[in-house]
């Protein structure tokens, strides 16, 4: 039987199939031509179509907080993402994939109905903080309680696993994205400065909440602790460079952090004394593009008094936790790969 892996997010969708050659991850985008309003590209060729053909095309992510909020754009995604992988029959493959904790009835039934729009007739789903876990290798059958944490493009979850089933979960509607967001405005309000999303995410990647660029950096008269930025002046249009203190931008990163620390918080409040024993030994894995901000596993050790470990490279483990939980081949493959 033809089967497909899915691990659909707010920014970035992963895939794999043991049909397919290899693992693929693309930015959950659409290229929407507006005249027929049909989605002609995705992923990164969604960004060169918008790059060079502006006018009939418009962008869309079909997804936002970890749901779907265009159903007709994610169906037009699905299809094409089928394509994209050389889904030979559309209904004859099974897709597996995985939905935050946090997903109710309501957002079940809308991932199937896009599914089925989209041709797929078989699906079967996971919690994602399930899939993790078997992914980062914790086992189904582990009687103690372990603690994962995902920190994504638009949605932060913790959750406490037990048995193969969650037994306490929290989440924020916060992630990489929001971080971008914010020091768009941050510098559009303070320095009348316009710079584009993908900008503030580099600056936001390259910075981090690293401590020691806080500590060793930030000392009078210290080069490093001033970033260059160039960008155009949202009063005149014209462009210019200026140096802002890293540590303005610092503060914007920790500020969005601090309510993911929170939810890791709250999840363990919710968690019972039992579960909270093995915890304290066993610590936190943590996963998703925002965990790999510099510094951010500490900040969550510092906060939580918590060992976290990460594994290298957070979107396979949820695949290959998803195969571990229907027991298909390809999950040892994966681990490979990761
Ligand atoms: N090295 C890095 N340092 C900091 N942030 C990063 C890094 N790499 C990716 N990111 C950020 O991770 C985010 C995407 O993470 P991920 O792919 O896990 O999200 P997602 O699964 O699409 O979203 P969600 O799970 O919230 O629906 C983006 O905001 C991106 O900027
Ligand atoms: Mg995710």
């Amino acid at each position: 039987m033809k089967e497909l892996i899915l691990d659909i997010g707010t920014t970035t969708t992963s895939v794999y199939g043991n049909y397919i050659k290899a693992f693929l991850k693309i930015p959950t985008v659409a290229a929407v031509d507006i005249r027929k309003d049909e989605v002609v590209a995705i992923g990164n060729d969604a960004w060169s179509i918008l790059g060079r053909t502006q006018g009939y095309f418009r962008c869309v992510y079909p997804l936002r907080r970890g749901m779907i909020d265009d159903c007709e754009v994610a169906t037009g995604f699905l299809r094409l993402l089928l394509k994209k992988v050389g889904t030979p029959k559309i209904g004859s493959v099974r897709v597996s994939m995985c939905l935050p904790a946090v997903a109710n009835k309501t957002t079940y039934d809308m991932v199937r109905k896009v599914l089925s729009k989209g041709g797929v007739k078989k699906v079967r789903f996971v919690k994602r903080p399930v899939a993790m876990a078997l992914g980062v290798g914790i086992s189904r059958t582990e009687i103690g309680g372990r603690m994962v944490m995902e920190i994504g493009g638009g949605l932060s979850e913790a959750a406490v696993v037990c048995l193969g089933e969650v037994a306490s979960a929290s989440s924020v509607e916060v992630g990489g994205q929001d971080i971008d967001m914010a020091i768009c405005n941050y510098l559009r309000d303070r320095y009348e400065l316009v710079i584009p999303v993908k900008t503030a995410e580099q600056l936001k990647i390259a910075l981090g909440t690293d401590f020691s660029v806080q500590q060793s950096s930030f000392r009078q008269g210290d080069n490093r602790s001033n970033i260059r930025i160039s960008a155009r002046d949202s009063v005149w249009g014209r462009p210019r460079v200026i140096d802002i203190p890293a540590k303005e931008l610092l503060e914007i990163c920790q500020d969005k952090l601090s309510q993911t620390l929170q939810t890791a918080h709250k999840c363990l409040l919710e968690t019972s004394e039992e579960l909270l024993e093995d915890i304290s030994l066993t610590g936190i894995w943590i996963g998703g593009g925002t965990a790999l901000l510099k510094g951010f596993p500490e900040l969550l050790a510092e906060s939580t008094s918590l060992p976290v470990h990460m594994p290298v490279v957070s979107s396979e483990y949820v695949l290959a936790g998803i195969m571990r939980y229907w027991r298909m081949k390809g999950a040892r493959k994966l681990y490979a790969h990761a």
